[in-house]
C-alpha cells in the first residue's frame, strides 16, 4: 500500500467499521472520500481492507446485519469502484452475490463498538414496527443517552439503575459494560419485547440474576415485566433504584403521561431518604409532544433541567436528528 493510501486507510476504515456494524446510516458513510481516494489508487487494498472491515468482519460472520442493508451497501461500493475502474473487483461481486442468494430473516444483528474495545451486539427486528411495538429496534435517543452514560460513569457506579421501557437493550448493555452499576433493572411491558431483551443481555455474556454466582466484577442484571400503567408504588419500591433512565419514551401524548404518573410514583421510592436520580433522553420530533412532557412535569411538581450536549459522538445515528437529555428532580 502505498503510504498515502495508507493514511487514508487509517480514517475512513474505523468509519466503515463502525457505521457497517451498526448497520445505520448508511447515507452517512464517506462515501465521497472513498471515491476521491479510488480515483488516485491504482490497486485494489483500499477496498479489500474495507470489505474485511465490514462484510468480512468476524463480527458481522457471527452475527449478520440484515440482508437488505448489506446488499445496499455492496451496491454502492461497487458503484464507486466502477465509476472509477473499468477492470471489475471479484470479491465485490462475490460478497454481493452471496448476499443475494440469502433470505432476508425476519431479525438481523446490529453490533456497537465502545471505546473500551468491546462491543454491544444485538439482535433486532428488521422491521421499525413490529408485533405492535416500536420495542424490537434500537432508537437513536437510546445510543444518545448510552454516549452520554459512557461519558459520566460516576452517575452509574456503584448503583443500582432502573430502566423503563428498555426496548432492544443497548443502553443498559452499555452501561453495564462500562460504568460499573451494582444492579441493573431492564424493564418493558411488551412480552415479545422482554423475551429479545432477555436473548441480548445473555449474547452480550451478562448473566441474568437467577444464574448468577458471586462476581463482584459484573452488576446483577434482571429483567421485569413493567408496565408503567398497572405498576404499583410498592413494586417500583421493591426494586431500590438509586438511578432511573428511560430512552425515546415520548412519541405520543398517552405515553407522556403515564410517563409522568410513573415518574412521580418513583419520586416516593425514597433509599437512605433520597429518591432517585432521573435521566429521560428523547429525539424531539415533535415539539408539541416534548412540551407537553415538561407541563406534565410541572404539575406533578418534578423539576428538570436539560443536560449539556455532548458532543462526542460515538455512535452513527442520524446527523440531524435533534436530541436531548432531561435531568429530573423526582
Ligand atoms: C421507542 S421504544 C424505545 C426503546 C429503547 N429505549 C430505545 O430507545 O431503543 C419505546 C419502548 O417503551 C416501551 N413502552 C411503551 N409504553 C410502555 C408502558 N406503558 N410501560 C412500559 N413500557 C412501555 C415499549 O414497549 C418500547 O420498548
Amino acid at each position: 500500500m502505498a503510504p498515502e493510501e495508507s493514511t487514508e486507510a487509517v480514517r475512513l476504515l474505523p468509519s466503515f467499521e463502525r457505521r457497517f456494524l451498526a448497520a445505520r446510516a448508511l447515507r452517512s458513510f464517506p462515501w465521497q472520500s472513498l471515491e476521491e481516494k479510488l480515483r488516485d489508487s491504482s490497486g485494489p487494498e483500499l477496498l479489500l481492507n474495507i470489505l474485511q472491515k465490514t462484510v468480512k468482519h468476524p463480527l458481522c460472520v457471527k452475527h449478520p446485519p440484515s440482508v437488505k442493508y448489506a446488499r445496499c451497501f455492496l451496491s454502492e461500493l461497487i458503484r464507486k469502484h466502477e465509476a472509477v475502474h473499468t477492470e471489475p473487483l471479484d470479491e465485490l461481486y462475490e460478497a454481493l452475490a452471496e448476499v443475494l442468494m440469502t433470505t432476508e430473516p425476519t431479525q438481523c444483528h446490529r453490533s456497537y463498538l465502545l471505546p473500551s474495545g468491546d462491543s454491544v451486539t444485538l439482535s433486532e427486528s428488521t422491521a421499525i414496527i413490529s408485533h405492535g411495538t416500536t420495542g424490537l429496534v434500537t432508537w437513536d435517543a437510546a445510543l444518545y443517552l448510552a454516549e452520554w452514560a459512557m461519558q459520566n460513569p460516576a452517575a452509574f457506579a456503584h448503583r443500582t439503575v432502573l430502566e423503563l421501557g428498555s426496548g432492544a437493550g443497548l443502553t443498559g448493555l452499555a452501561i453495564c459494560k462500562t460504568c460499573r452499576p451494582s444492579a441493573y433493572i431492564f424493564s418493558d411491558c411488551h412480552s415479545c419485547v422482554l423475551e429479545q431483551l432477555r436473548g441480548n443481555i445473555l449474547l452480550n455474556g451478562l448473566s441474568l440474576e437467577a444464574d448468577v454466582t458471586d462476581d463482584s466484577e459484573s452488576p446483577r442484571v434482571t429483567v421485569a415485566q413493567l408496565d408503567w400503567d398497572v405498576v404499583t408504588a410498592p413494586q417500583l419500591a421493591a426494586f431500590q433504584p438509586d438511578v432511573v433512565i428511560a430512552a425515546d419514551v415520548l412519541y405520543c401524548p398517552e405515553t407522556v403521561l403515564s410517563l409522568v404518573r410513573v415518574l412521580q410514583r418513583l419520586s416516593a421510592c425514597l433509599k437512605n431518604q433520597q429518591a432517585p436520580d432521573a435521566y429521560i433522553a428523547f429525539t424531539v420530533r415533535n415539539p408539541e409532544t416534548c412540551q407537553l412532557f415538561t407541563n406534565e412535569l410541572g404539575i406533578a411538581g418534578i423539576p428538570w433541567e436539560a443536560v449539556p450536549h455532548h458532543d462526542q459522538k460515538l455512535f452513527p445515528y442520524e446527523e440531524h436528528s435533534e436530541m436531548a437529555i432531561l435531568k429530573l428532580t423526582l
